[in-house]
């Protein structure tokens, strides 16, 4: 039987990175499930749809395709935004719970594993995983990072502003009525402030041997 790996966390704090290394090690499939979301903010910035037209946005996400959800198109301060208010929707909650529990039925049949990383996903989409890690690490430690990366990519970028950016998802996450952002209660707690990536995965590989 596939077991699932539930990833859990606050933005930027290298979910996507430590869930994409346990992905290629075990040779087993990926959803990172933020990815949902965002493809669905996409369609609405896209189609220019209400933030609060519940029909169109179901629509949205009933529609969505595996190409709109490998998008290279899925990330910039505008998705970030509207991807974190429309995570708070019930409805939407609903519907995309629906994808994500068929992914592995889908995509990891014969496999070991199937790694998902989100915010929920320990807590809500996969209650019973025997694997759950919840990573964390402090806001300002998460907004260095984050402003490091856009700025090795040539980009401009400021501090100020990704730390702003990162506490408002923060407060989104921790803080809306349905699936907040919580350490499931059998999770293991991973606190990467002071873990670089490959620390963090070996962490990671002791917990499973
Ligand atoms: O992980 P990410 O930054 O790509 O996620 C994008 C947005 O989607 C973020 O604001 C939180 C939300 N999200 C969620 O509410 N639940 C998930 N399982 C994954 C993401």
């Amino acid at each position: 039987m596939t077991e699932i790996i539930a990833i859990d966390g606050p933005a930027s704090v290298g979910k996507s990175t430590l869930a994409k290394k346990i992905s290629n090690y075990y040779e087993v499939p990926l959803l990172n499930s933020g990815r949902l979301y965002r493809a669905v903010a996409l369609k609405i910035i896209n189609k220019k749809i209400n933030i609060n037209n519940k029909y169109k946005i179901l629509q949205c996400a009933k529609s969505l395709t595996g190409e709109n959800i490998k998008s290279e198109n899925l990330f910039s301060s505008k998705i970030d935004k509207i991807a974190s208010e429309i995570s708070s929707k019930k409805y939407l909650r609903k519907q995309l719970m629906a994808y994500q529990r068929e992914f592995p039925k889908k995509y990891a049949k014969g496999k070991k594993f199937a790694v998902i990383e989100g915010r929920d996903i320990g807590t809500e989409i996969f209650p019973h995983a025997k694997i759950k890690i919840f990573m964390w690490a402090d806001a300002k430690v998460r907004a260095k990072r984050r402003h490091l990366q856009i700025k090795k990519k040539g980009q401009k970028t400021s501090l100020k502003r990704i730390y702003d950016e990162i506490v408002a998802r923060d407060m989104n996450d921790l803080n809306r009525k349905i699936a907040p952002l919580r350490p499931a209660v059998n999770s293991v707690l991973l606190d990467t402030s002071y873990l670089d990536i490959e620390q963090a995965f070996n962490a990671i590989k002791r917990i499973f041997s």
